[in-house]
């Protein structure tokens, strides 16, 4: 997946801190009525409920309150993979019954555990096999977006796909750790095209003689947040798995989406979002690095069509991104960057947790306070905040990855 940065239409993006532009936050702590929010009762039956309505009305669009029934199908269990540290799970997940609207979960467990492990789960872009070169690993066979790039023919997975992306996801640190790794391919849940509405979980959920979801409706990355919570569906249920301890993290697009699924979904019980940028994390009244516009206009699919509205409107939005972190409290919510990923808007990623911190005090919790985001490569973190800020490139690596197992083990008492 490449990552494009720039927008389409000819204007530079803001790079320069002091050329940001003073910016007020929609209020946290104040209900729509005026009334301030002064407990988690509150908190809870007014405040909360309002801000997960203006996400689903304004930015992602709403996940349909329908239920689809979920059907899990064992494709294949290896209880010696990985030179017997591993067990190995391939999960085919049914969007009710009709067979061809499937995604399949790949899952890891480490063999020593003595306990059902603490697991986590993420969406990856290239199909399973790419993420180890396990041999067991069955290679995905949905169209990607890869065309005829090493590995792919025609957009096609070959053979030569097999651990494409081993630098993304640690799979021996991850189990040594005592960790679960659990991953899907998101173009199973919903194809990353303006035009695949009718192949993808949307369609599942079309009135009859509808194509494309509707201006409230939901976007790719809601699809995506979607799916997340149905592999969880799956992992709460799996005797390997510790229900209560299921991290969700995601990178860039992917990280929209898992920050998405942990707003909506209690169960997640930590958020990990991997420079997830625009949409994400970051601050969009900021206005650096990608703006609602430029994502709109790129990724036209991603949100609901009433996110098209605040292109170049950042202060008409009734919501920013610190209220999506807020969403999650009180449980743990951790935040990376990356220092040559501007386009992503680190300092505004690192903005949108301390600006979250208020509603984790009301549940008595230590949010991170610090005006200014943290050196290179120094983690901060408290034990329902964490951030860093790795040097180098817009990716997920494993200082990163370490990072959140450093953060999990604090959370889970490990
Ligand atoms: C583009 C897009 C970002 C996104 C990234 C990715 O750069 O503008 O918003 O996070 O792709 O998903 O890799």
């Amino acid at each position: 997946m490449t990552t494009i940065s720039g927008n389409l239409y000819g204007q530079e993006p803001l790079y320069d801190e002091s050329k940001v532009p003073s910016y007020h936050l929609p209020a946290l702590l104040e209900s729509e009525n005026g009334k301030a929010v002064k407990n988690v009762k509150q908190w809870e039956n007014k405040r909360r409920p309002e801000i997960l309505a203006l996400f689903s009305e304004q930015v992602h669009g709403k996940t349909p309150a329908g239920k689809i029934p979920v059907i899990f199908q064992l494709q294949s269990m290896e209880e010696r993979a990985l030179d017997g540290t591993a067990t190995r799970k391939q999960v085919r997940i049914f969007f009710g019954r009709d067979s061809s609207r499937h995604m399949d979960l790949l899952l890891y467990l480490p063999s020593n555990a003595k306990k059902p492990a603490p697991v986590f789960l993420g969406l990856n872009f290239t199909g399973n096999q790419t993420i180890h070169t396990d041999p067991g690993i069955l290679i995905s066979t949905r169209q990607t977006n890869n065309g005829n790039n090493p590995g792919y023919k025609d957009g096609y997975a070959t053979e030569e796909s097999r651990g494409l992306r081993v630098r993304r996801w640690p799979v021996e640190e991850i189990l040594s750790r005592g960790y679960g790794v659990a991953t899907i391919y998101y173009g199973d849940i919903q194809p990353d095209r303006p035009d695949s509405f009718r192949e993808g979980v949307h369609s599942l959920f079309f009135k009859p003689g509808q194509e494309k979801p509707g201006p409230g409706e939901w976007g790719a990355v809601g699809a995506w947040a979607w799916g997340l919570s149905r592999a969880l569906d799956y992992l709460v249920q799996d005797p390997g798995v510790n229900p209560d301890q299921v991290a969700v993290l995601g990178h860039s697009r992917l990280g929209k989406a898992s920050l998405w699924a942990g707003a909506q979904d209690p169960r997640f019980a930590i958020v990990i979002s991997n420079d997830s940028g625009e949409g994400g994390a970051a601050i969009t009244r900021r206005k650096y690095g990608e703006t609602i516009k430029d994502i709109n206009t790129r990724f036209p699919h991603w949100f609901s069509d009433n996110y098209k509205q605040y292109n170049n409107k950042e202060n008409e939005l009734p919501v920013d991104y610190h209220q999506l972190i807020a969403l999650i409290a009180p449980r743990p919510v951790y935040v990376a960057s990356a220092s040559d990923d501007q386009w992503a808007d680190p300092k505004g990623e690192y903005l949108s947790l301390v600006h979250a911190g208020p509603v984790y005090e009301l549940y008595g919790l230590e949010p991170l306070k610090a005006p200014e985001p943290p050196g290179l490569e120094k983690p901060v973190s408290t034990e329902s905040m964490g951030y860093h800020l790795r040097k180098g490139k817009h990716d997920i690596l494993l200082y990163d990855w370490s990072n959140y197992m450093d953060f999990a083990d604090k959370v889970f008492g490990k």
